[in-house]
């Protein structure tokens, strides 16, 4: 049975938020967003969901800003008591898990316009992997209202990739990340986030601002799932969007390019292919 308090907004408004945001919404994305939670939760936050240095308590309110799946709601619901009541908003509903606990709602919504009645209400808000999704701007709107949603003293975590300018591991790679900023810079959307975010947090006002980076080895240490699985995955789902930049003039040398990396990466012993930030 659907949650009673999602079904209307989700029905109501389905198609009309505005996006630049360039991965896509099926199956396959559905399966790598989960293997990206398991992975993140494990190599990067240490096994914690909750990596922001403050405890859930009876009564509070929980939002995750771009929840995608809602896999993270979902996992941290399993873990914590239901008198603390989860949101998972996202622009897309495409992606939602149709049953859900009764503390958990996923609403459509944007991070850049969330309700005025969320004024103060949250404890804590959870934010990751939105560099696909949001444009300067829309950064600068989503922190000042993640901002007024927290509770005085209350806390948000984001997770943010690094695009590296230099990797040290080969030109096939370089090439592969150069693509990768330009398909980010003509949506709009900000491939030095992690920098940004560093100066635009204090500016919002936020305090106690920490930064954690976390380096992702780019070799499967023989683990059927690992980091580098979740590489190529990405880079695939961004093959249509790749392609349109104009750097790569067919999927035959799209299909090249991510095979010459792979083998640079297999062959770089110390090939790290993606840097966490957490914030
Ligand atoms: C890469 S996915 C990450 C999903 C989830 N945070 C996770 O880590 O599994 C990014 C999500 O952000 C959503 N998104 C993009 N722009 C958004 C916006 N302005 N407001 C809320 N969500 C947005 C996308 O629809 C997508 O589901």
């Amino acid at each position: 049975m659907l949650h009673e308090s999602r079904s209307p907004e989700v029905l109501l408004r389905a198609p009309s938020i505005k996006t630049h945001y360039i991965l896509p919404s099926d199956k396959s994305e559905i399966d790598r967003l989960n293997l990206q939670n398991q992975l993140l939760t494990r190599e990067v936050c240490d096994g914690k969901l909750v990596f922001a240095p403050m405890e859930l308590e009876h009564g509070d309110q929980v939002l995750e800003s771009g929840t995608g799946t809602g896999i993270w709601v979902l996992s941290l619901a399993e873990a914590i008591p239901p008198t603390i009541s989860l949101t998972g908003i996202d622009i897309n509903t495409r992606l939602f898990r149709q049953e859900v606990p009764s503390n958990v709602s996923f609403l459509q919504r944007s991070v850049t316009n969330l309700p005025d009645e969320w004024t103060e209400r949250f404890k804590l808000v959870n934010q990751r992997l939105l560099i696909g999704g949001l444009t300067r701007k829309e950064w600068e709107k989503g922190l000042q209202e993640i901002h007024r949603v927290l509770v005085p003293g209350g806390w948000v975590q984001c997770l943010e990739p690094c695009i590296p300018l230099k990797t040290d591991i080969g030109p096939h790679t370089e090439r592969m990340f150069e693509v990768l900023r330009n398909l980010l810079s003509n949506n709009g959307l900000v491939h030095n986030i992690v920098e940004v975010l560093g100066s635009r947090l204090p500016r919002t006002g936020f305090v106690n601002v920490q930064i954690h980076t976390i380096s992702l080895s780019a070799h499967s240490n023989g683990d059927e799932f690992s980091h580098r699985t979740l590489m190529e995955w990405f880079f695939v789902a961004l093959k249509p969007g790749m392609l349109a930049t104009k750097l790569l003039s067919s999927e035959e040398e799209f299909e090249k390019l991510m095979q010459s990396m792979l083998k640079e990466w297999d062959e770089s012993p110390k090939a790290a292919v993606a840097t966490t930030t957490t914030v």
